[in-house]
């Protein structure tokens, strides 16, 4: 049954109060709820209600048990059929979480009790209208074994702790914000707590805790830290306070997803928690950053403000993924001020970028195509997808483009005066941010604007440029086109679609490379931003001395893809002399990408083509730098990615993008070994204290990647560094950077001993040992008989999302040389299966591995869509892997 975002229809009763009382255990929990109802209109209406996997034992109307003939029960729906303007209900029901490998609702990790509520899994706790827009004040009871779950936590704040004559104890939670099911959240286990009392800008006194593992409370101080940080930083640049007396995250070693925003109770994937030197490495000390902080920012952005349904999920992911993008960006400039914090900042926006563009283009040109606020589903469960959460924060971010930090703010600041505590639209927050554009542009509106929220696909923006050396002027002409994707293209294929109005970014360089002041709006200046409303509109600029270079879509302004004829030689030198360094990046990232697209088409050729000495001039030039950050040469020297490169052939041809990538990164890696050298033994650490800071991280993912590329090319001292660096290591990056350069390039004894070294010494840790599965999972010589050995592992589990992401998605999703075989597509068909059959969500993400089989060559396109058709065919297939496989089967 498919769901449309134009069929909704208010819930016609209020709940203000609900009290949950739970007897947990994990075999069978009983669920005593409460539920004050209030109906809002004046007409008896049915009440209906969710539930999922329950047992249904008691219902009581104003304190009368129902007999089973006044109430309906069917289709995961109870229908109660009330006489009066107001009532309770009383619901008795019983779960198991024990037996819940879904790990939505209530279920057992480790030892532990959690839950996970979004979007629906709260009807999997008990009865209840489980919907975002009916919001209510929650008082919960949980009652447990004080030996096996010594600690229960909920929402909001402790009322009571009791030891039960029975020899249970009890607490008692009351959360004082009404909120909707979703951000309902209970934990019941022995932890071990980090915690730390702050003060608020307002002067309101908090405790924000982090809860863990026992053991594992030597790994939490800097997960605490990043929400120290994230709580001033929404102070300072959003004016938000914390709203609670205390903030708890807690680590789950089982967790669906990254994390969970429950109202002051936030659930994380361990992850996204646990780090240490020894153990994680400086790319995942920024993820736990970005995603502490993206919880914590949800408190506001999400939670004080909610969604009305789940059509409009982007109104608080794409917003909140944009607040955590600015929070991770401000961390890395911190200190740092003029170009250095530009650089700094693009390193992030490079890095976000990237992610866009390997998952989210890809998705928004295939058969899951969908706007960011879609218009229909079947299983809201498979719209947490890189086009809500990332495209999404793309369209946030353009208005904040369009609007300025000021009048970005001055929009935030209207949008919660006008909907705090209320559940909303996306319709809402644009209109919000258009008061203040209405008043900085009188006349205009976002009615173009809003089109981002309700068309799919990637746009196409043309550039033209003109010059006339006569009139010394330069005209720029942008023209955008919206083409028909995914199920648009069997609607109304032909129909057109409305532009829409896209903020693009432009400089315009000299020959000599340096920025022309541009006049545009009554003021001058190096950057103009255009904005293309129209089909195409042309601007022109004057006092233009000579030909320019133009760079565009500069810091990546709109998330669309540029249409431009390019010399070469404009191009080399943007990437010398560009002061916008996003643009800068691109414009390298364009070189290569001309290089191994040319490299490809000569894949079944008897010799490879050099590749062309400028790129390695340009190479070596930006690798002696002394200007450039070691961060943004880390990223400025890297190569695209085979996925990247791929998504460009047509047909798609995953062995003759392999074979180029490897081909450009031999080619650099020969052609430049003594400078990588030079830079790899120049970069080397001291033994001075680890610290995850921007500065020290960047010169460590420098250091690996000249390794990378010395390997790459054999070069005979690489090996010897790379063991070394392995076992000298003194924290987890060095360490990782020693051995994905062994494994990666060298199927050697010194490659296995490593990893059978690595295993011996972390075997204790989860999150290391998935590190160890992921990365022989990618590494080039691994077939579908590595995987399947691996599996055999004591170590390995199916049931673990972490566990099953690092092996098996992995394989199937980065490994292009592994996977695009008939025997990996087999395989991966049998995993689809397999997981299916125990997380319908997990299943359905590894579904869309092969989204875009219509576009491979022929051979890969018709073992795939056989692939598809076993899913399809399987007898018990979820509403997830069924919807996920129907799509990628009828809409290319
Ligand atoms: N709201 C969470 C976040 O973005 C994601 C939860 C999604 N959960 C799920 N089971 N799909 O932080
Ligand atoms: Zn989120």
């Amino acid at each position: 049954p498919t769901i449309s975002r134009h069929d909704y229809q208010p819930y016609p009763y209020h709940l203000p109060r609900v009290s949950l009382e739970f007897d947990l255990n994990a075999a069978q929990t009983r669920v005593h709820s409460r539920l004050d109802v209030e109906r809002v209109g004046d007409e008896n209406q049915p009440l209906r209600l969710n539930g999922q996997d329950l047992v249904l034992e008691s219902v009581a109307l104003d304190g009368r048990t129902l007999s089973a003939e006044e109430y309906q029960l069917q289709d995961e729906i109870l229908t109660i059929f009330p006489t009066s303007a107001s009532f309770t209900l009383q619901i008795t029901s019983l779960c198991k979480p024990a037996e819940n490998s879904s790990l939505m609702g209530l279920y057992v990790s480790g030892d532990k009790l959690f839950t996970q509520c979004e979007a629906e899994g709260f009807r999997r706790i008990t009865w209840f209208p489980d919907r975002p827009d009916v919001m209510s004040r929650y008082r919960v009871t949980l009652r447990a074994d004080p030996k096996q779950y010594p600690l229960l936590l909920s929402n909001g704040n402790l009322l009571e702790e009791a030891d039960l004559p029975d020899g249970r104890h009890e607490a008692v939670w009351e959360d004082p914000h009404p909120k909707p099911s979703y951000l309902f959240a209970l934990v019941a286990g022995d932890f071990a707590c980090r915690e730390q009392a702050i003060t608020t800008q307002g002067k309101r006194d908090a405790l924000l805790q982090i809860y863990s593992d026992r053991g594992s409370e030597t790994k939490t101080e800097w997960a605490l830290d990043c929400l120290v940080r994230s709580v001033q930083w929404d102070e300072q640049r959003f004016g938000l306070e914390l709203d609670l007396d205390r903030f708890m995250v807690v680590a789950a070693r089982d967790f669906n997803m990254g994390a969970m925003e429950n109202k002051g109770l936030n659930i994380f994937n361990s992850a996204y928690v646990l780090a240490d030197k020894d153990s994680a490495t400086d790319s995942a000390y920024r993820a736990i950053e970005a995603v502490i902080g993206h919880e914590y920012f949800h408190n506001w952005t999400g939670n004080r403000v909610t969604c009305r349904d789940w059509f409009q999920l982007s109104l608080k992911e794409g917003l909140t993924v944009f607040r955590d993008q600015e929070f991770s960006a401000d961390m890395l400039a911190q200190d740092l001020s003029g170009a250095e914090a530009a650089s700094a900042r693009a390193v992030k926006r490079i890095d976000d970028v990237s992610t866009l563009r390997i998952a989210q283009f890809p998705e928004d040109a295939g058969p899951m195509a969908h706007p960011i606020r879609p218009e229909s589903y079947q299983e809201i469960g498979n719209f947490y997808t890189a086009t809500v959460y990332e495209k999404g924060a793309e369209v946030i971010r353009m208005q904040h483009t369009i609007l300025g930090e000021a009048g970005f703010r001055a929009g935030i600041d209207e949008y919660f005066r006008r909907h705090d505590g209320a559940a909303v639209t996306c319709d809402d927050f644009v209109s919000a941010m258009e008061s203040v554009y209405i008043q900085q542009n009188p006349g205009k509106d976002l009615d173009a604007f809003r089109r981002w929220y309700s068309q799919a696909g990637t746009p196409r923006v043309k550039v033209d440029l003109d010059y006339n050396a006569e009139t010394r002027t330069c005209s720029i002409t942008l023209g955008q086109r919206n083409e028909a994707v995914g199920i648009e293209r069997l609607q109304s294929p032909l129909l057109p679609k409305p532009p829409l109005h896209i903020p693009f970014a432009l400089g315009l360089l000299d020959q000599q490379g340096k920025a022309i002041p541009l006049e545009h709006d009554g003021k001058t200046a190096e950057t103009v931003l255009l904005e293309l409303t129209e089909e195409q509109q042309t601007w022109v600029f004057s006092n233009i001395p000579q030909k320019p270079v133009p760079s565009l879509l500069r810091n990546f302004s709109a998330p669309v893809i540029v249409d431009v004829e390019r010399q070469e030689a404009d191009l080399i030198l943007l990437a010398q002399h560009d002061t916008d360094p996003f643009a800068r990046w691109e414009a390298v990232q364009e070189l290569a990408t001309r290089q191994l697209l040319a490299l490809t088409r000569s894949v079944g050729e008897e010799q490879q083509p050099e590749v062309d000495p400028r790129i390695i001039e340009t190479w070596k030039r930006l690798l002696l730098d002394a200007d450039l950050s070691a961060a943004y040469k880390t990223r400025i020297l890297s190569q695209p990615t085979e996925k990247e490169l791929l998504e460009k052939t047509s047909p798609m041809d995953p062995a003759a993008a392999v074979k180029a990538s490897r081909h450009l990164r031999r080619q650099l890696g020969e052609a430049l070994a003594s400078d990588w050298l030079s830079v790899y033994r120049n970069s080397a650490g001291s033994d001075e204290q680890y610290t995850p800071d921007p500065l020290s991280s960047g010169r460590r993912s420098l250091h690996n990647l000249c390794l990378y590329y010395l390997m790459a090319a054999g070069h005979p001292e690489a090996k010897p560094l790379a063991v070394a660096q392995y076992y000298g290591a003194t924290n987890m990056t060095d360490r990782m950077g020693g051995l994905s350069a062994l494994v990666h390039f060298s199927n050697s004894p010194e490659s296995q001993e490593a990893l059978n070294h690595f295993y011996e010494q972390w075997q204790q840790d989860p999150l290391v040992i998935d590190k160890w599965f992921a990365l022989q999972a990618s590494a080039p010589g691994t077939t579908v008989e590595t995987i399947k050995s691996l599996m055999l592992h004591p170590a390995f589990s199916l049931r673990n999302p972490n566990r099953a992401r690092s092996l098996i998605f992995q394989f199937c999703m980065n490994n292009l040389q592994g996977v695009h075989t008939s025997e990996g597509y087999e395989f991966w068909a049998d995993q689809v299966i397999a997981l299916d059959q125990l997380n319908p969500e997990i299943a359905a993400r590894l579904a869309r591995a092969f989204d875009s089989w219509a576009r491979f060559t022929a051979t890969n396109r018709d073992a795939m869509q056989a692939g598809l058709q076993r899913i399809q065919q399987h007898p018990t297939l979820s509403r997830n892997v069924s919807e996920i496989v129907s799509k990628a089967l009828n809409i290319q």
